[in-house]
């Protein structure tokens, strides 16, 4: 049983704002994509890592996880979605076995806990072909219809049932092969922000876990600095 990690790395990162695609961005000692692989080999649970790459920097960020000793690892050229990105990862794996399992991850979370990461696994050795961490949502949510110039909310819904939702997401690789599959027939403006939504529409079950707060993505110039504080906290 093989267990192989993608991650996504491939994105620009307009909202954050920098100069460089968000992954190259540096925390401490190292930009994001360092801090994610490093967390992901330190588990002991993976066996392979294939990251994504914004298609002009592969070689950069290739030379950037070797200086890192990250190794061994794949880096290739990601897509114009998140969604082709990790198409992108399972076509570049090898062939596999029928009981092998695939995390998807996200570099945006450099600080996921190796704990967090070894739950995730277990939990799809156990026999759970799909598995998300997740945590209770602390905002009131609303949904939202777009008027003319302003923005209507037309429900509330019930924030004890809502979850916001994590990486690393873990998969029974033939599963998560079949949901990309089938996801790669729709227009980018449908593809999906995380992999389990295309196995939810597989109607296969999606088992939650636990996440952390340590797994917060980075998006803005704020979480970034959040994020830095929590390495200064607790460094790896
Ligand atoms: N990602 C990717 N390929 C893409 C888009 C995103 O591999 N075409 C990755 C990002 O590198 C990130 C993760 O998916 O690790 C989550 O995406 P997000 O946080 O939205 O990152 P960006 O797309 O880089 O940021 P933004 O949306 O602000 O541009
Ligand atoms: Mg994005």
């Amino acid at each position: 049983m093989t267990t192989t990690a993608i991650l996504t790395a491939a994105g620009s990162g307009d909202r954050l704002g920098h100069p460089i695609p968000k992954a190259l961005v540096p925390i401490a000692d190292a930009p994001l994509v360092v801090h994610a692989a490093r967390r992901l080999l330190a588990s002991n649970v993976v066996d392979a890592l294939v990251v994504t790459a914004p298609p002009g920097v592969v070689g950069p960020m290739a030379r950037v996880l070797h200086d890192a000793g990250i190794e061994p690892v794949i880096v290739i050229a990601g897509g114009a979605t998140r969604q082709e990105s990790v198409a992108a990862g399972l076509e570049a794996l090898p062939p596999g076995a029928g009981d092998d399992v695939v995390i998807v991850h996200d570099a945006a979370r450099p600080f996921a806990p190796v704990s967090l990461i070894r739950r995730v696994v277990r939990a799809v050795r156990e026999g759970h072909s799909a598995v998300i961490p997740a945590l209770p949502v602390a905002d009131t949510i609303k949904q939202i219809s777009a008027g003319d110039r302003v923005e209507y909310v037309v429900g509330t819904p019930d924030r004890s049932v809502l979850r916001a939702v994590q990486t690393p997401q873990g998969f029974s690789r033939a599963l998560l092969e079949q949901a990309h599959a089938v996801a790669a027939q729709r227009p980018a403006s449908d593809h999906a922000t995380d992999d389990a939504g295309l196995v939810e529409e597989l109607g296969e079950a999606v088992v939650v876990i636990r996440g952390s707060s340590r797994a917060m993505k980075i998006t803005t110039q704020t979480d970034l600095r959040i994020a830095s504080a929590l390495f200064d906290e607790e460094p790896i």
